[in-house]
């Protein structure tokens, strides 16, 4: 059984319409005009106990939005979710006990209270038992370092610091979902892996389900087998990494210094009628781009060590970000 159903999800949201100029400044004091927006729109997934799901689509997308619901926040427009049994804006009371929440964007933790007076506040929330608490804390701090700022008041924590303490606080009462809005934005790139690390923890070692949102590719790649593409309220892809890669068509770069500079046809002849297209870069170098499924890459360079000398070699296939920018930007596969 799916830890989570959503089917023909649906948000809407009514947005003001604002006239513009002086009259329209009048206008919008008398007469409200409103449109609809689908924030989602008929998003249909399920997730199994132990995923770890990166969601992800371009600004505006309707991410976000999505998280809200699923969190219980936001009232669904349709359609419908069971999450870890529940009905979540129904439920609410009973199903926040279950789940962990981190927007990245603001913190859960009380401002001007020092981080541990928080984490206790938190555990009596969610009745924690103090020999319990104290193992999660002592865990925590091994993985995350949290120890270090323990007295410190949330608002003097830097960015890092306070994510690391929202992740705790999100997982101090062992929930098996775990919704995370952008756990990386803005951290650097030790602080990142750290918040990974711990990320790949929590899914493996406490079968926690976790559903990810993130600009941060690098996140999708090094966390999540399974990702789910929203464009503007509708899922484009569910599926794997690999899986929107090869619908990519599977495009190599080669890009060759010889030892000599050939014409481009003499490079052309060696493997006619592969589609193979060759630019000349200038000086020796030169770049081949062929598709892997009408010419294997071994195949071109042993043709090309035959025939020329080579003196340097760089395969490229697309990066995952040139794959996603596409999608992103096309709205379509
Ligand atoms: N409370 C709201 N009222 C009206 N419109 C909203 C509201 N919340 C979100 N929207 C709109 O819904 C759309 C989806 O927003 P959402 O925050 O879900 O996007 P997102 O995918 O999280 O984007 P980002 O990557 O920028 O965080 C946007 O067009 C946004 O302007
Ligand atoms: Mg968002």
């Amino acid at each position: 059984m799916p830890i989570i159903e959503v089917s023909d999800l649906t948000k809407q949201f009514r947005v003001f319409q604002r006239a513009t100029g002086v009259m329209g400044g009048i206008k919008n004091l008398f007469i409200r005009r409103y449109e609809a927006l689908r924030a989602v729109d008929g998003v249909s997934f399920s997730i199994e106990k132990g995923e770890m799901v990166g969601y992800i689509g371009a600004n505006g997308a309707g991410k976000s939005t999505t998280i809200k619901m699923l969190t219980g926040i936001l009232v669904p427009t349709s359609g419908r979710i069971v999450a870890n049994g529940y009905v979540p804006h129904l439920d609410r009371k009973r199903y926040t006990m279950g789940i962990g929440v981190v927007f990245g964007q603001r913190t859960q933790l009380w401002w001007d209270l020092a981080v541990q007076e928080s984490f206790h506040l938190l555990r009596k929330i969610y009745d924690v038992s103090q020999a319990k608490f104290d193992e999660r804390m002592e865990e925590f701090h091994e993985v995350l370092g949290i120890g270090d700022f323990l007295r410190l008041p949330v608002r003097k924590l830097s960015l890092g610091q306070r994510m690391r303490c929202d992740l705790a606080a999100a997982l101090l009462h062992q929930p098996p979902l775990l919704f995370l809005d952008e756990p990386t934005i803005g951290l650097d790139v030790v602080a990142k892996e750290s918040v990974r690390e711990f990320l790949r923890k929590v899914n493996r070692d406490m079968e926690v389900t976790i559903i990810l949102t993130t600009q941060d590719l690098g996140d999708i790649e090094e966390l999540c087998e399974r990702i789910l593409i929203i464009d503007k309220g509708k899922i484009l892809y569910d599926g794997s990494l690999e899986g929107i890669r090869n619908r990519q068509g599977r495009e190599v770069s080669l890009t060759v210094d010889l030892k000599e500079i050939p014409p481009v046809a003499a490079l052309e002849r060696i493997l006619e009628g592969n589609g193979i297209a060759w630019t000349a870069l200038g000086g020796r170098r030169f770049r081949a781009k062929f598709n892997r499924d009408d010419v294997a890459t071994a195949e071109v360079v042993r043709k090309l060590a035959g025939a020329f000398q080579i003196h340097d070699l760089i395969i490229e296939e697309p990066g995952i970000e040139d794959v996603v920018r596409r999608i992103y930007r096309e709205g379509s596969l």
